[in-house]
């Protein structure tokens, strides 16, 4: 039999979107009108947006298909039950409640169990988990394995929780601390994967010291898939199986929707616990909605659970984990500094070794960034110390690393952008000695790189 090495998309197109292609100088216009921050771009304005890949894929015929299909009672719509079923399905928890997003699902679940003082450890919170637990006045301690810190060391599991600091937190803090979390892939860290054999761990030291254990399960299927490739016995499992058993390690999870639900909107908070099931939903419909809709349409609810169903196939995973590694593999072979391996939904460019010669503080990010933006017209999005490197006391510091995040949403782009995005890449790397830092003009005290308004320093 032959057997062909190639990777196709898992997919034909069905209906397309423009793109529109702007000159250097209109770019340059554009980036400065928007105060040098890219989240305050006009879209319109990007050739390939690779800001992010949540709530940005495409859905399929059959999502959009299940659009019509949409069930809009207020109250006990069949859309709800398709999707309760479905979550109950893949993760087994008890109660399935839904949310427009990922954060609200945070919101609800930290504003229901944490105190002040009390204390989250998690592989890494990302920017909305660690603003929902500190704006409780609860601290957020990041407890990812040292190797998980080291951007060009590879390691199949960097996401991996660090167990003995784990354990070493609920010795001394256990009577502070109300859940433990993992955040699988683990996407401040460069959407690294966790292993299943960490994940038990995890759920060992939980059962010790009593605590109910979460996931943040945004990419739990990118995890999975990464399970099946990198750990031993796993690879004849299904990705879903693999995922069934993430899930029925924890206690519950919280979840965006808009990435591996593969829709444009909606999350959901599942969790077993009764008490704190009830007081979830109370809070869910004071703020989101009734309890069967919790701030979506009934056709959402049918797109995230079709979405669900098929972002476990594996021809797609294979896919998608294979076409960010193409890119990385590019990268790296021209020697750009690349956060590696690969991670599951995007490829890390180490801003920080790539522009030593712009301090942490100028934000070596938001330099190369933006440079990526001016010369080729591709949006990424920083992941440092503008992001991370203001505390809650209000001073600032270094965060752990200076990465440019190139997140690719799902099903959206095809091998040809991904090689004029290595060739954009490896020529803007290529300036390096021309790129300057940036100061904060203007920011707010709390997720700042939202809205930042920033200004170039001279060169
Ligand atoms: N947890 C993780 C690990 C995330 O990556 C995100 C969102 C959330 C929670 C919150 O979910 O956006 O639906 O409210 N990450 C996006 C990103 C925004 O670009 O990485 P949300």
């Amino acid at each position: 039999m032959l057997h062909f090495k190639t990777i196709i998309e898992p997919f034909r197109i069905k209906s397309v979107e423009g793109v529109k292609f702007t000159r250097r100088e209109e770019r340059e216009a554009a980036l400065k009108e928007a105060g040098y921050n890219v989240f305050r771009l006009h879209a319109e304005d990007v050739l390939i947006d690779l800001l992010t890949d949540s709530g940005t894929g495409a859905m399929s015929a059959a999502q959009w298909g299940a659009l019509m299909q949409g069930d809009e009672s207020y109250a006990g719509s069949r859309s709800y039950y398709r999707f309760r079923d479905v979550v109950q399905e893949l993760t087994g928890f008890r109660h399935v409640i839904p949310t427009h997003q990922g954060r609200a699902a945070e919101r609800i679940l930290f504003h229901t169990v944490l105190k002040p003082g009390q204390v989250v450890p998690n592989n890494n919170h990302f920017d909305t988990t660690r603003a929902n637990v500190e704006v409780e006045e609860a601290e957020a301690r990041d407890l990812v394995v040292p190797e998980g810190r080291v951007p060009a060391l590879v390691h199949p599991f960097k996401g991996n929780m660090d167990t003995a600091a784990l354990e070493r937190t609920l010795e001394k803090d256990g009577d502070r601390i109300p859940l433990v979390m993992v955040t699988v892939t683990n996407n401040t860290g460069g959407g690294q994967p966790v292993s299943l054999g960490n994940l038990r761990a995890v759920r060992r030291l939980c059962d010790r010291y009593r605590k109910p254990f979460f996931l943040d399960a945004c990419r739990f299927a990118e995890n999975a898939y990464f399970i099946r490739l990198r750990e031993e016995g796993q690879a004849d499992r299904t990705p879903k199986e693999i995922a069934r058993e993430m899930f029925s390690l924890a206690d519950g999870c919280t979840m965006s929707a808009k990435k591996d639900g593969l829709a444009n909107i909606g999350g959901f908070l599942a969790l077993n616990d009764d008490d704190w099931a009830e007081s979830c939903r109370n809070l869910l419909i004071l703020t989101e909605g009734f309890p069967t809709y919790g701030g979506l349409a009934g056709y959402d609810l049918e797109a995230v659970a079709r979405g669900l169903e098929e972002v476990v196939e594996e021809p797609y995973l294979r896919y998608r984990i294979r076409s960010i590694e193409y890119l990385h593999e590019r990268l790296d072979a021209a020697g750009v500094p690349v956060l590696r391996p690969a991670g599951g939904h995007a490829v890390y460019l180490d801003a920080r070794a790539l522009l030593p010669h712009v301090p942490s503080l100028q934000y070596p990010g938001i330099a190369l960034g933006n440079a990526l933006y001016v010369e080729a017209g591709i949006r990424g999005v920083e992941i440092g110390t503008v992001m991370f490197g203001r505390h809650s006391d209000g001073t600032e510091g270094p965060a752990a690393m200076d990465l440019v995040r190139l997140a690719f949403p799902r099903r959206v782009y095809t091998q040809s952008h991904v090689d004029y995005v290595a060739e954009a890449v490896i020529a803007v790397a290529g300036m390096k000695d021309r790129l300057r830092g940036y100061r904060i003009v203007k920011a707010p005290a709390v997720l700042r790189h939202f809205t930042a308004v920033f200004e170039p320093l001279a060169g």
